[in-house]
């Protein structure tokens, strides 16, 4: 989860946060005061929560209200700016925007990370997110796009006078229509990550009635994964953050999900667990992720040298963090530099050694290098760069330039491999990734595949690519199971990830293998910067910090690129 992420916390704003995030909370509140929240630099990320909190304490001890106007009272549209009114129905935060002739009334914060729509693009009856670009329809408040799942709530708008009240809330307003008469009675999903996860909420959101059987070879449902080297790691966010839902959800949604069950092999119509157990399927979907790729230097396999991919992995680095003053990261790229971000809070001493020049060149450029390596020294991170590790013996790392540097714990990001070995065995074309249509189905009819092991055929860049990021995984998965309830949708999002640095998000939106040129807008080290990554001039890619509105609309620009040229 981005720092940002911790607004999440908001959600569960009540008695427990008062007395279990007391001591956090105070902290805090020593550190900063109500004063700082009115300054928007200081409203991000992190300290966007830390606000929040202080806003919430401030709200709960001196009962003040919410933000903006008492919307059941009315308000002016000419008080609207740039569409948008932020205000409030009692002490629920509440967004008003005009779209056309057209006003709705929705809830103020992405139903993901809490992130402000009033800060969102609209775009064709939809609002994104800033933060991580998810979807509402204003009309519903469904969650049309990953990562949001769950919707927003909604409110009745009254026009009198020239004047805009809200009323009472609204409900039932999301018409899914129903699936398919063809639609399969038996889907299994092989993987308990994004994708599958986002499958099978998909189809249940679908009103799907057949059975559903999601086979993860993790010992934990699933988790939101990206908050596994961010928050969670760093000790800022508690456990029950971490499951992307609660264990009751997947008795009540009819989803059967079991743990602990890798899948060995695919026949006809049913797939084979390692325990011998077979389950039928009509439509398959293979959603087995990547798997970090694995040190092969001497002592690799000792207990304190680790990788992270899972909710188990993290956890076994908080706890060898607890005795080892000083932390080796071998890797210099996303999920390296995250760990080190998160050990440094944990007061951790942290070296980084990896062989490039500087820290993600390859896919943010050098000036973006440069300045993710300052920050990273700026908050104590020790970097060993052009450097490898050749050896670990016991907790001395020997380097190639011979140096040694001794650590109680070793965390390996070098990268990860997509997981193909069933896709392989099951004779899927496989093409660096398992290769999908348009529609994600692969070579095999009524077997589909999503997340960090498809490779597609991307509308926007024109080649098939295969990338590894979180939302991408989602939104396939929600394609993916449309398409397997009988539907034909071709997949067609524009990629876009995101990466959390202690108080610095940074945005990617698009997709660049390689440029030719970097266009540089703004300024990288005041944190306040948009870059364009073109090849023969045309925009490949977009990276932002700070400037979310822009990212947003780049994205849209991206789209609408598709749709000429189809
Ligand atoms: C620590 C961490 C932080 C990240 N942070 C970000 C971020 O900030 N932003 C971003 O965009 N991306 C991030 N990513 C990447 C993102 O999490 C992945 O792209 C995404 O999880 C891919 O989804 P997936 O469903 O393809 O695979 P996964 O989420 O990895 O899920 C794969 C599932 O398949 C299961 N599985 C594998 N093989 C089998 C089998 N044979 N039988 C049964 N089950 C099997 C696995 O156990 C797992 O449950 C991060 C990744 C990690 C590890
Ligand atoms: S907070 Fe809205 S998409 Fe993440």
């Amino acid at each position: 989860m981005g720092d940002r992420a911790l607004a999440m916390g908001t959600f569960f704003f009540d008695e427990r946060l008062i007395d279990d995030e007391q001591g956090r909370i105070d902290n805090e509140v020593n550190a900063f005061t109500p004063h700082d929240c009115a300054d928007r630099s200081f409203v991000t990320s992190r300290l966007d929560v830390k606000c929040r909190c202080l806003m919430e304490l401030d709200f709960m001890t001196k009962e003040s209200q919410p933000s903006g106007p008492d919307l059941t009272s009315g308000v002016a549209l000419t008080q609207f700016v740039d569409g948008k009114l932020l205000g409030h129905v009692g002490e629920e935060e509440v967004l008003l925007v005009q779209d056309g002739s057209e006003i709705f009334a929705i809830a103020a914060h992405c139903s993901h990370y809490h992130g402000p729509l009033n800060e969102g693009l609209m775009v064709g009856g939809t609002i994104r997110c800033p933060w991580h670009h998810a979807c509402f329809d204003l009309r519903s408040g469904d969650a049309v796009r990953a990562p949001a799942l769950a919707p927003l709530d909604c409110w009745q708008v009254e026009k009198r006078d020239n004047l805009v009240f809200v009323r009472e809330k609204r409900v039932g307003l999301i018409q899914r229509g129903k699936p398919p008469t063809s639609a399969p009675e038996k889907i299994v999903i092989v993987g308990g990550g994004a994708a599958g996860f986002a499958a099978a909420e998909m189809l249940r959101r679908r009103e799907f009635r057949g059975s559903i059987v999601m086979l993860s070879s993790d010992s934990s449902a699933p988790v939101d994964r990206p908050n596994l080297s961010k928050d969670y790691l760093a000790g800022s966010a508690p456990e029950d953050w971490v499951p992307l839902r609660p264990d009751s959800y997947y008795n009540e949604a009819g989803i059967e999900l079991r743990l602990n069950s890798e899948v060995v092999s695919i026949n006809a119509r049913h797939v084979t667990t390692g325990k011998g157990d077979q389950v039928a399927f009509d439509r398959l979907l293979l959603a087995t992720g990547a798997e970090p790729v694995r040190l092969s230097i001497p002592g690799a396999d000792q207990p304190h040298v680790r990788t992270l991919r899972s909710l188990t992995d993290c956890r076994a680095i908080i706890d060898t963090s607890k005795t080892s003053p000083r932390a080796l990261i071998i890797g210099a790229s996303f999920i390296g530099l995250e760990v080190a971000a998160a050990l440094r809070a944990r007061d951790i001493e942290v070296h980084v050694v990896a062989p490039e020049k500087r820290p993600m060149e390859r896919i943010l450029g050098p000036d973006v290098g440069n300045f993710i390596r300052a920050l990273h020294e700026e908050h104590g991170v020790i970097f060993h760069l052009e450097d490898t590790v050749t050896a670990i013996n016991g907790q001395r790392a020997t380097l190639k330039s011979g140096r040694t540097l001794d650590a109680g714990l070793v965390v390996a990001g070098i990268g990860v491999r997509p997981r193909l070995a069933l896709a392989e065995k099951a004779g899927l074309v496989i093409d660096r990734g398992v290769q999908v249509n348009a529609f994600l189905e692969t070579s095999a009819t009524g077997i589909y595949a999503a997340g960090d092991i498809a490779r597609w055929p991307d509308p926007h860049s024109g080649e098939r690519i295969r990338v590894e990021h979180w939302v991408v995984a989602q939104r396939q998965g929600q394609t993916a199971a449309i398409n397997m309830m009988g539907m034909r949708e071709k997949f067609a999002a524009v990629p876009f990830f995101w990466s959390q640095h202690y108080d610095v998000p940074i945005n990617y939106v698009g997709h660049a293998e390689q440029w030719d040129e970097i266009a540089i807008d703004g300024n990288i080290r005041a944190r306040d910067c948009l870059l364009k990554y073109k090849r023969k001039g045309r925009v490949l890619a977009v990276a932002s910090i700070f400037r979310d509105l822009a990212s947003l609309q780049a994205e849209v620009q991206m789209e609408d690129e598709m749709i000429q040229s189809v």
